[in-house]
């Protein structure tokens, strides 16, 4: 059994902390009194994130937070870590994360995903630590054939190596319960984040030309991109156009801290859907981020891009009736932060 302790006395390792989700999750685990340590190589992140937590959850909180710039996959670093400070549990974000960039890159891909969870394991095992989180995604879902999808739903194929990254190590960390009980180990599988922090600090800074939607149409609403591209509108939906379960990113930051708090004192494996349970289309996402930036947002209809489902939605009692936790925001509210912290950063952290 993994050793029960209070939030102050736990020190909890992120890795890729400094990433979208990750910087959320960091600031809901300092606000909740978790010592916390980054470990980010800034591959797809800014130092100036660690500013901006600092900024929101103020001196007293922010002194319980360590930053180390460091490649995960680099074990002499990694010893390092864990040989300086007594690490609990640990959250695993880092990872490449770019469906489309994953099919022309595979072994960067299966490289750092697979290779970076493979060393931190290893490491981990080495100081004693047994509890880890990891970012899984609905993308093991492949192609559903019922909705809601529950946790029980089957894994199916997937369509490019990012997807085959999260279901590979999905096995490997349920692999390692099988071969030692004592490993404490959450899957949270989460269906589409968007939104940004309420106070416009952080949010989501893709590098380039954005994969997702929301990131995409955050940039055309402020004037960096012409105008949205809708892949497909013939698929059998009410209005044509693919539907998801989006998430604010508020709400699975506060997820993971449900996941760390049910976690502690339990081993073995347990996964979670983290969504909210609501299908929203692409048109319906413009139509709310039109409401939120008080101007009807340019589209055009493309073809349907390979390997993206009709739809996809979660059932998330699994999470409610275990961990408590529920996603307590809808749309309106996601696209307003991710507005608000587009339009005070219209350039992401570098601007
Ligand atoms: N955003 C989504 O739509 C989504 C959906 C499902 C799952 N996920 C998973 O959640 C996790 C976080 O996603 P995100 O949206 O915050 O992405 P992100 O790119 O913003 O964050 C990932 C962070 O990991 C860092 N990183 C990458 N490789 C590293 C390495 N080898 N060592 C150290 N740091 C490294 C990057 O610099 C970045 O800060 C990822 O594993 C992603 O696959 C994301």
């Amino acid at each position: 059994m993994s050793e029960k302790k209070d939030p102050k006395d736990t020190t909890v390792l992120v890795t890729g902390g400094a990433g979208f989700i990750g910087s959320h999750t960091v600031v809901a685990l300092l606000e909740g009194g978790y010592q916390v340590i980054v470990v980010d190589d800034l591959s797809n992140a800014s130092e100036k994130v660690i500013d901006r937590i600092d900024q929101i959850v103020g001196d007293e909180a922010a002194r319980n937070l360590t930053f180390y710039k460091a490649d995960v996959n680099d074990r002499e670093a990694l010893e390092a870590i864990f040989d300086a400070n007594d690490i609990d549990r640990v959250i695993h974000f880092a990872g490449y994360k770019a469906v489309g960039e994953s099919v022309q890159k595979p072994i960067e891909y299966y490289s750092n995903n697979i290779g970076n969870t493979l060393t931190l394991v290893d490491v981990m095992r080495n100081h004693g630590c047994k509890s880890i989180i990891f970012s899984s995604s609905a993308t093991v879902y492949g192609d559903p054939d019922a909705l809601p999808l529950t946790e029980e739903s089957p894994k199916k194929f997937c369509t490019n190596p990012y997807g085959w990254t999260k279901w590979m190590i999905e096995q490997i960390l349920s692999d390692l319960v099988t071969a030692d009980p004592e490993w404490n180990v959450v899957l949270l599988r989460y269906f589409n984040p968007i939104g940004a922090h309420p106070s416009g600090l952080m949010g989501e800074d893709p590098k380039g030309i954005p994969n997702n939607l929301l990131p995409y149409v955050a940039q055309v609403a402020v004037g960096k991109r012409d105008c949205v591209h809708v892949f497909g509108d013939d698929y059998d939906t009410p209005d044509g156009t693919g539907v998801r379960d989006y998430i604010h990113v508020m709400d699975l930051a506060s997820g993971h801290a449900a996941a760390l708090a049910w976690m502690n004192g339990r081993e073995g494996v347990e996964i979670f859907n983290l969504g909210t349970g609501k299908g929203t289309s692409v048109l319906e996402i413009i139509k709310a981020f039109s409401a939120a930036c008080g101007r009807d947002l340019p589209y055009q209809i493309d073809p349907r891009r390979p390997g993206d489902v009709t739809a996809n939605y979660a059932d998330c009692s699994k999470a409610k009736n275990e961990m408590g936790w529920e996603a307590k925001f809808g749309i309106e509210e996601m696209c307003r932060d991710s507005w608000n912290w587009q339009s005070a950063n219209p350039n992401g952290y570098e601007g």
